[in-house]
């Protein structure tokens, strides 16, 4: 009897394989920022030297990454316009502009 798995998802299933790993350039207010393909905006950040862009708004503390599994929030940005979006869940693309905001 021949036994088949689960259909396979996630990373066998990704476009973006790790070989794949191109030079990727994201604009962070205005700055040039050098990435590789398949990083989330927080990895460009963080590879960069990165630990927080934001400040809380009434502590002014600063946030970066926390949970880095989409659930606290504490990574927000703005891509392309949108605001509030989560760093560690967006993947960047070559040319985005990322906007920090307190
Ligand atoms: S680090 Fe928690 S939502 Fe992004």
């Amino acid at each position: 009897m021949t036994t088949t798995g689960p259909a396979r998802i996630g990373p066998a299933d990704d476009p973006v394989q790790p070989g794949d790993a191109a030079e990727i350039v994201v604009l962070v207010d205005d700055v040039p920022v050098a990435g590789l393909a398949g990083q989330t905006i927080a990895g460009v950040l963080m590879g960069a030297g990165r630990q927080s862009w934001r400040t809380t708004a009434r502590q002014g503390r600063p946030r970066g990454v926390f949970c880095g599994i989409g659930v606290c929030f504490d990574c927000l940005v703005t891509v392309n316009g949108l605001r509030d979006v989560r760093a560690c869940q967006r993947r960047a693309a070559d040319g985005d502009e990322v906007s920090t905001h307190d």
